[in-house]
């Protein structure tokens, strides 16, 4: 007989410990241990593996399942690997559940595709399927939330996908914990793996990741499981980004842009047209600067508005981009450009309610701010791309030949940039700049 031995795990961040403790000295939660048989990796009737050589190892390849929308395939690296467990994360409320339904949708073909729904009832799905114009044909709603039945009943329909909404919903019934604890989250994954792994049918989980709560559930999944999506956007705007943390079969550069609409996701095939449709030419304080997302390019604009500090200090807000960065930019444009905002409120926004969050984007944000400072518009059909460093040099930036492109594609005529190798492009005027002063100048006169 082996011996059993007991761990106890805290339920908030998975930290264990031989013994039971009252504060957990990670996450300093309070009366968070439970009691855990410590389990082996594998039974001890488990046949032995052999070892191969690499080179002898035959690859039994099945060809990827395609779904109906390219977007999402790009992200997954070209499409869904049977067998494979794909964690579909978001806060709740951005898009998930509808997202799958419609995935599911395109997929369900003579196998059909089965939805388990722990959190919602089955009209409940019936009544969003309708919303988005989905006659159900094919998807196979299972609203249970005891895994043990999942499994029974995703091994009676051998479907060609399985959803599960969500992984914090159901439960294991020889476990202790309530659903959604981090032993039942991480057990149900364990077990749906291994079932995923065996039948050779792709598994999506559908999982929620609070700005505070990341650490409870989610975030200790992300190493069991094949890929790691997320479902990103702000709750006002109805854009969504899907981003892959993780891709065991793929690049996790690739992004997808949807946008929420009446009925439901719709794919943006060319989103910088989307984000500057209501770009007016030749506005005070607005700069369209071509950033990247994973390997898209993508043309965003950067809007700022200076005032005169009525009272006290002055205020920086910071609406999609950095807030440090802001801060950094305002002090280089002050103390290296001339131009004093010590006593200006500044407010940047980025249109369209999306996020920028890299360097690329600091020229762009210098000059919207310089151009609200003196009341100079910026020329139509400029955009301007670079790092700003503290002592006001332009810093060059990566892929730049593909943003100006993007640029060029979209009807832009002048970028103002760092210097680089490329100097020439036959589509658009490269002008240099290699400080802020001579990018300003450029810019504004
Ligand atoms: P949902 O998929 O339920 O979010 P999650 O599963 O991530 O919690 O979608 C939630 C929001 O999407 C809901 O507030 C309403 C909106 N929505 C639309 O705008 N259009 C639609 O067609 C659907 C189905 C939902
Ligand atoms: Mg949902």
């Amino acid at each position: 007989m082996p011996k059993t031995k007991t761990i106890y795990i805290c339920e908030h961040c998975g930290n264990e410990s031989p013994k039971w403790l009252g504060h957990c000295p990670q996450c300093g939660a309070w009366n968070s241990y439970v009691e855990k048989e410590a389990t082996r990796a594998s039974s001890p009737s488990a046949p032995l593996a052999t070892v191969q050589e690499l080179s002898q190892i035959s690859l039994e390849q099945s060809p990827r399942i395609v779904l109906g929308f390219p977007e999402f395939n790009r992200v997954l690296g070209g499409g869904l690997v049977p067998g494979s467990l794909v964690f579909l994360g978001g806060d709740p409320g951005i898009g998930k559940s509808t997202l799958l339904l419609q995935v599911a949708a395109t997929a369900a073909g003579d196998r059909g595709v089965l939805y388990v729904a722990g959190e919602e009832s089955a009209s409940q799905i019936k009544l969003r399927a309708e919303r988005l114009g989905l006659r159900g044909e094919g998807i196979f709603v299972l609203p249970e939330s005891r895994l043990e039945h999942v499994l029974e009943g995703a091994q009676q329909l051998s479907p060609k996908l399985v959803i599960v909404d969500s992984i914090q919903a159901v439960y294991l019934e020889e476990l202790e914990g309530a659903a959604g604890s981090l032993s039942q989250v991480r057990e149900c994954t364990l077990k749906l793996m291994q079932w995923a792994k065996s039948s050779g049918t792709p598994v999506f989980l559908i999982g929620h990741v609070t700005k505070e709560g990341a650490i409870a559930g989610p975030k200790t999944l992300e190493h069991i499981v094949d890929v790691v999506l997320y479902l990103e956007g702000e709750h006002f705007s109805t854009y969504r980004i899907l981003r892959s943390a993780k891709n065991r079969f793929g690049s996790t550069n690739e992004i997808g842009m949807f946008e929420m609409r009446d009925q439901g996701l719709a794919e943006l095939a060319n989103p910088s047209e989307v984000f500057l449709s209501q770009h007016t030419k030749e506005a005070i304080g607005s700069v369209v600067v071509p950033t990247m997302e994973g390997t898209r390019p993508l043309l965003v604009e950067i809007q700022a508005l200076t005032n005169p500090t009525a009272f006290g200090l002055p205020r920086r807000t910071a609406n999609g981009v950095d807030f440090n960065r802001l801060l950094m930019v305002a002090a280089v444009l002050s103390r290296r450009a001339q131009i004093p905002l010590g006593n200006q409120d500044i407010i940047a926004n980025v249109a369209g309610g999306i996020r920028v969050n890299e360097p690329a984007a600091d020229l762009g944000l210098a000059l919207a701010i310089a151009s609200s400072f003196r009341g100079r518009k910026v020329p139509a059909e400029l955009v301007a791309v670079g790092e700003v460093g503290l002592s006001g040099e332009l810093r060059s930036v990566y892929q730049l030949d593909r943003r100006i492109a993007e640029a060029a594609k979209l009807g832009f005529k002048t970028c103002i940039l760092p210097p680089s190798k490329l100097n020439s492009s036959p589509q658009i005027e490269l002008r240099t700049a290699k400080n802020l002063s001579e990018a300003l100048k450029a810019a504004l006169g």
